[in-house]
């Protein structure tokens, strides 16, 4: 007898899609098939079955800056999305550049985090030479650089810095990449006009241009992979083309959404990110990029401040946006607009993020594999609203936006974790096993 079965889905497998039955037993995949003999049943019919979305880029904001957000509201927006694995960034306070800080963070999450995780190790000047053993420990998922300096103190601007950080490292290195020198000769754009609409002007595509190139310099020189984050431009993406022995690249379900001057205008400071969300022209590029294999991986980049703080006046109104638990519906919805499959969606979300971080037993509906499932209904309208927003800071760049496609329900290893936007059982997240 299986512990649970999930009847008469439609199921999205690495094979393809397909109407099958799936066998959950110990908290994994148990079989593919028809079943019937379990002590759970869940009927899935007209609903669709994806691997439980991967997160590679969220900022749960736990040590020091939980006001913002902690682990349990930050995992809870999670899977309250379908999202049952995240890896949390290190621009934390303190930040996580040590064994010890990454150690506490393992600690803090024990018990409170409802889905799975792992935590990025932030690769500085102060902790070079030991990144090598810091990116094995485990529950670390690899090294973070901030070429450009965003929310928190880590900067990581010059080159000589980044190669030997990129020599001493195995993992593939994650990076924010907006060029330091540019973004500081030019930040009195902002600061003259104090117009949020100015955010793409001042951190303008060259800014992002010049970056991802000495990025790619770089590794092509330490002969070591790098992932791109959050790519927000035409120009980029051009380059990138070329790249992609050395490099891949993640984008954001905002930069795919929303579009300046429009998102300015309706929501003002609330849609100050970094990099920024750009015009029509950048992100058809993006687009563009994600029909044509270019992209690897959708993350969130989820990055709560309050609003309170996103209230101060531009450009000392903090950058970031929330997205954890809304890059599903987000994502369906374009899905249920022909803007991309719904393999292809899955490709991003689960498959990809799985193989390149080698995460051990996630990310595909197949047998011997977690069974993280996020249960989908493709055809069910529903308003997005701050109200439904798990994450502490209370609100979403999406408010009063309705999709089509939902998350209907989650499940973690085998616990129906989230049932019709009620949250169930208890928080039983634990850290990822990660390959070389
Ligand atoms: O807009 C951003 N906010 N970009 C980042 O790189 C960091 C993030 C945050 O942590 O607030
Ligand atoms: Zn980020």
């Amino acid at each position: 007898m299986f512990d649970l079965i999930l009847k008469n889905g439609t199921v999205v497998t690495p094979g393809g899609i397909t109407e099958t039955d799936i066998a959950v037993m110990n908290g994994r995949i148990a079989g593919l098939g028809d079943f019937s003999s379990a002590k759970k049943t869940i009927d899935c019919k007209n609903l669709h079955i994806l691997p439980g979305a991967i997160d590679t880029h969220v900022h749960f904001r736990e040590p020091g800056l939980t006001h913002k957000e902690d682990f349990t509201t930050g995992t809870l927006s999670a899977i309250a999305g379908g999202v049952t694995t995240i890896f949390d960034m290190p621009n934390t306070d303190p930040l996580t550049i040590t064994a010890k800080t990454l150690q506490d963070k393992l600690q803090m999450a024990k018990g409170r985090a409802w889905c799975d995780y792992a935590f990025f190790i932030g690769g500085s000047a102060d902790n070079t030479n030991n990144l090598n053993v810091l990116e094995k420990m485990p529950g670390c998922c690899g090294v973070k650089i901030y070429m450009g300096s965003s929310t928190g103190s880590l900067l990581t601007a010059e080159d000589d810095i980044i190669l030997s950080i990129l020599k001493k490292c195995v993992r593939r290195i994650a990076i924010h990449a907006e060029d330091e020198e540019r973004l500081k000769s030019r930040r009195h754009i902002a600061e003259a006009s104090h117009d949020v609409k100015d955010h793409p002007n001042w951190r303008d595509a060259e800014t992002a241009l010049m970056a991802s190139k000495r990025a790619v310099g770089l590794a092509r020189e330490a002969g070591q992979p790098i992932h791109l984050l959050h790519i927000t431009s035409a120009d980029e993406m051009a380059f990138l083309s070329d790249h992609k022995d050395i490099a891949t690249v993640e984008v954001t379900p905002h930069h795919l959404t929303l579009s300046a001057p429009e998102c300015y205008k309706n929501i003002g400071i609330l849609a100050q990110i970094n990099p920024p969300i750009r015009d029509k022209h950048h992100q058809e590029a993006l687009w563009k990029a994600i029909r044509n294999g270019l992209v690897d991986t959708i993350g969130s980049d989820h990055a709560p401040h309050t609003l309170d703080e996103k209230d101060k006046i531009y450009p000392d109104s903090p950058s970031g946006m929330p997205g954890v638990q809304t890059t599903l519906p987000i994502m369906l919805n374009h899905v249920n607009k022909g803007r991309l499959s719904l393999e292809r969606m899955v490709d991003l979300l689960a498959h990809r993020p799985q193989c390149l971080y080698q995460i051990t037993g996630k990310g595909r509906i197949a047998v011997g594999y977690d069974a993280d499932f996020a249960i989908i209904d493709l055809r069910k309208s529903n308003t997005i609203t701050n109200k439904w927003i798990k994450s502490k800071c209370g609100w979403t760049p999406y408010n009063g936006i309705t999709v089509t496609g939902w998350v209907q329900g989650t499940i973690l290893r085998g616990s129906l974790v989230m049932w019709e936007d009620e949250i169930l059982e208890s928080p039983e997240g634990r850290k990822v096993i990660l390959g070389d």
